[in-house]
Formats: C-alpha cells, sequence, structure tokens
C-alpha cells in the first residue's frame, strides 16, 4: 500500500474484467515486441494501481464462528500494467481525482527505472492531448477505458480510432444506460438525453429504445407520450452496432454481471488498426482470452 491507494470499487466480475485485460496486454507485448520500437500502455480511468475488497465481519451463528471484518489489496489495471512482461515502453496513466493521480505518482516513485506518465484531469481531454500531434509509426498501444459510469464521450473514441494504432478495451456500463434511459418517457430529460448522445455519439437511441403512445385522455386531450421497449440486450446490441460503425474490428463482449446474476458491464475489445495481419493478430490473442473467461 502507498499514500491515497485506497480505492473500493467493482464487484464480483471485476477480477475476471482486470484478469481478461492482463491476459491480453502479456499477449500483445509477446507478440508485438520483436515489430515496434515503442508499445505503450494507456490506462484513460486508471485508479490508484490497488484494489481495496473488504469482508464484512461475520457473527456465529450454528454452522460457523464469528469472523472479523477483512481487507485485502489486489492489483488494480495500472500495477497490473507494469509487472507485464514483455514490458512496455511507456505507460500513461490518466485520472480526473487528484487524490487517485496522487496515489499513481507514488506509485510511478516505486518505478523510478519506467517510463510512467501521470495525467491529471477528465480522460476526454487527456487522451485527445495525447494523441494530437502524435506519429504513430513505429509505436502500437493498448488502452483500457474503465469508467464508473458513462464518462467516455463518443468523440474520444473517433479519436482513439483515428490512430489506426490503438487496442482498446472499453468497460460499457449496461446499468449506466438503463439508468439513464428512464423507462417512461417523461422522465427521459435535457441531461438524460444528453448523457446518452455524448456517450453513443447519435441520437438515434431514442427512436430505437422507445415507442410513442398517442392516446386521448378522459377529456379528450391528446396524451403524447413514450415508453422504453429496449430490454439491456438491446441497448448492448445498439452499443455493439456503433462500435462497429467506428472501428474496423470489435469482437464479441463479455457480460459482467452482479452477485444477483444481473448484467452490468459489456467488456469490449475493439482494434483501430485497418491492417488484415494486425487485425488477425489481435483478434486471435483477445478471441482467446474472451472465450477461456465467458
Ligand atoms: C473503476 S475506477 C478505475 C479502476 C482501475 N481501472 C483499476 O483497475 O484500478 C474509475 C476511475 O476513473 C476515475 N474517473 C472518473 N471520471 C473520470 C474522467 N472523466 N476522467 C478520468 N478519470 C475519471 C475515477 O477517479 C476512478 O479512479
Amino acid at each position: 500500500m502507498y499514500p491515497g491507494s485506497d480505492h473500493e470499487f467493482g464487484g464480483v466480475s471485476t477480477d475476471l474484467k482486470l484478469s481478461v485485460v492482463e491476459g491480453y496486454l502479456h499477449g500483445f507485448t509477446t507478440a508485438l515486441r520483436k515489430h515496434f520500437r515503442e508499445l505503450w500502455y494507456i490506462d484513460a480511468f486508471a485508479g490508484t494501481g490497488e484494489r481495496t475488497v473488504r469482508y464484512a465481519a461475520q457473527e456465529a451463528n450454528l454452522l460457523v464462528p464469528a469472523t472479523e471484518e477483512k481487507v485485502e489489496r489486489r492489483r488494480g489495471s495500472a500495477r497490473i500494467a507494469i509487472d507485464v512482461n514483455p514490458q512496455f515502453d511507456r505507460l500513461i496513466f490518466m485520472d480526473e481525482s487528484p487524490k487517485h493521480s496522487k496515489a499513481l505518482s507514488a506509485l510511478k516513485g516505486n518505478h523510478p527505472t519506467r517510463k510512467i506518465d501521470v495525467l491529471e484531469g477528465d480522460a476526454n481531454v487527456a487522451i485527445r492531448e495525447l494523441i494530437r500531434g502524435q506519429s504513430w509509426s513505429g509505436t502500437r498501444a493498448v488502452m483500457f477505458l474503465d469508467p464508473y459510469g458513462m464518462s467516455v464521450n463518443w468523440d474520444t473514441l473517433e479519436a482513439i480510432q483515428s490512430t489506426g494504432a490503438i487496442d482498446v478495451w472499453y468497460l460499457v456500463s449496461l446499468s449506466g444506460l438503463f439508468r439513464q434511459a428512464a423507462r417512461n418517457g417523461r422522465a427521459l430529460d435535457k441531461s438524460k438525453r444528453a448523457a446518452l448522445t455524448r456517450m453513443l455519439g447519435t441520437e438515434e437511441w431514442e427512436e430505437a429504445w422507445y415507442k410513442r403512445d398517442a392516446k386521448l385522455d378522459l377529456f379528450g386531450t391528446l396524451d403524447d407520450q413514450q415508453s422504453r421497449i429496449a430490454d439491456v440486450e438491446a441497448m448492448d446490441e445498439f452499443v455493439g452496432k456503433r462500435l462497429k460503425s467506428l472501428f474496423p474490428k470489435v469482437l464479441k463482449p463479455m457480460r459482467l454481471k452482479d452477485s444477483r446474476g444481473i448484467p452490468q458491464f459489456a467488456l469490449y475489445f475493439a482494434i483501430s488498426n485497418r491492417e488484415p495481419s494486425a487485425i488477425a493478430l489481435a483478434t486471435k490473442i483477445a478471441g482467446h482470452i474472451l472465450n477461456s473467461g465467458r
């Protein structure tokens, strides 16, 4: 543990998500090490480098004795990426939280021989600044987009794709989409609409997810309302189609569920490079990992 690294997040599927990404990072540096001068890892929602997992104290019952609260500290994505072997040449950690950025700087301090940049601020801005003016010849990168909710803007994905050099793991919050797209269209206010459009890059979600329901009320006044007909499945399918309209290749996502078995997230893998050989290689590595984790 290092200063400020305490960070509780995620649920039962978090270890699975991180092990899928870790598997890809190993496969990526192993396969590309000899072919590229620079291999980068970009963690746009990097956290602190650690994940705190708390097990609540349990009272004794007839079957088991009492247990005290237990706190475990596991590696978060930033530490996992530092440990990858063959190593990345450069690691870029972004986080908008000053506390988390401080923890990331402390993590960087523990690895003085590694080239690590910590960028504090909104990932949407930081990614565009990083990409602007960067030549990608001789460089390939993996980016992990692991927000809490719906923080990745569509134009950020456009900027990533425009590089032709970055493979992306993108955790899409299905529960976030479900919450924003209120079942009753009346609750779909301006800010909810704007959040959905910012993330999906189109207003077409409204047409696809809602049905108009115009009827006359008791007083003969036209009551024109709409209600959501799309379930999580349909929303995820819409996200998949949007990503496929932008990236040359998008793999079938892995669904991550909560402890009740309800889908919370979809972990997508998208490839920016249009070269058939690059697509084939990345698909082979990621496909194998995704299939073994499903
Ligand atoms: C789910 S956590 C990331 C966990 C991390 N991948 C790990 O495995 O340790 C999401 C992180 O995103 C950060 N965050 C939230 N909104 C952000 C934004 N707009 N730009 C950059 N970071 C943001 C939060 O401070 C938090 O540390």
